[in-house]
């Protein structure tokens, strides 16, 4: 029941947030709230934090910031400052998931194109770092599906430039390496239509 209404709670200060942060690679510098914003991402960091990464604010500007919110005891949201100079570019729509307390993302639209790379926040250094993909990878697509079992990550489908997916593909992660499989290109029998 408390976390029920600890979470609700988290949400209804997203909307309500009202301070104005910059934009991403400029750091906020105060401990708030994100302003109001649709599509960000949402995770379980640890026991004790959740991360809000990016979206799109009020104009649909994409977002490229990060946020702990601290759920221990009073909500307390803190900007997290990002070490390092290489950021992804700000995008919507990309494939995401959390393997022991990273924030990995893929793919997505950025505001000019489809993109195919994967990155990787370590939420200890503070820091994104850009992953190696093996030689085959998905197209560049916004909104596939993900899935993982805290290891072993699979991709269904999508939306690419010129249709929909409906391919299935296996990601295994190794150090800064993410090796993908192609399990089905054209699905047959009873597999969901493009
Ligand atoms: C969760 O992660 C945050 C940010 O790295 C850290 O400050 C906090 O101590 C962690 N909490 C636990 C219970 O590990």
């Amino acid at each position: 029941m408390i976390q029920k209404f600890v979470v609700l709670w988290v949400f209804h200060l997203l909307q309500c947030g009202d301070i104005t942060i910059g934009p991403t690679p400029e750091q906020p510098t105060t401990g708030a709230p994100p302003y109001p914003r649709q599509k960000s991402i949402f995770h379980r960091l640890n026991e004790s934090h959740h991360i809000v990464y990016g979206g799109l604010d009020q104009t649909r500007k994409i977002m490229n910031d990060v946020f702990f919110i601290s759920l221990k005891d009073d909500i307390k949201w803190v900007p997290m400052i990002i070490h390092g100079r290489r950021f992804p570019e700000p995008r919507t729509d990309c494939a995401h998931w959390m393997i022991d307390e990273k924030l990995y993302i893929w793919g997505g639209a950025s505001a000019t194109s489809l993109l195919s790379d994967l990155w990787v926040l370590d939420f200890e250094q503070q820091e994104w770092t850009k992953m190696t993909q093996s030689s085959t990878i998905p197209s560049p697509r916004q909104a596939p599906s993900i899935v993982t079992d805290g290891s072993t990550i699979y991709l269904f489908g999508g939306r690419s430039r010129r249709a929909l997916q409906n391919d299935l593909w296996k990601l295994v992660i190794s150090g800064n390496t993410g090796t993908w499989m192609l399990i089905e290109q054209n699905p047959t029998g009873t597999a969901p239509l493009l």
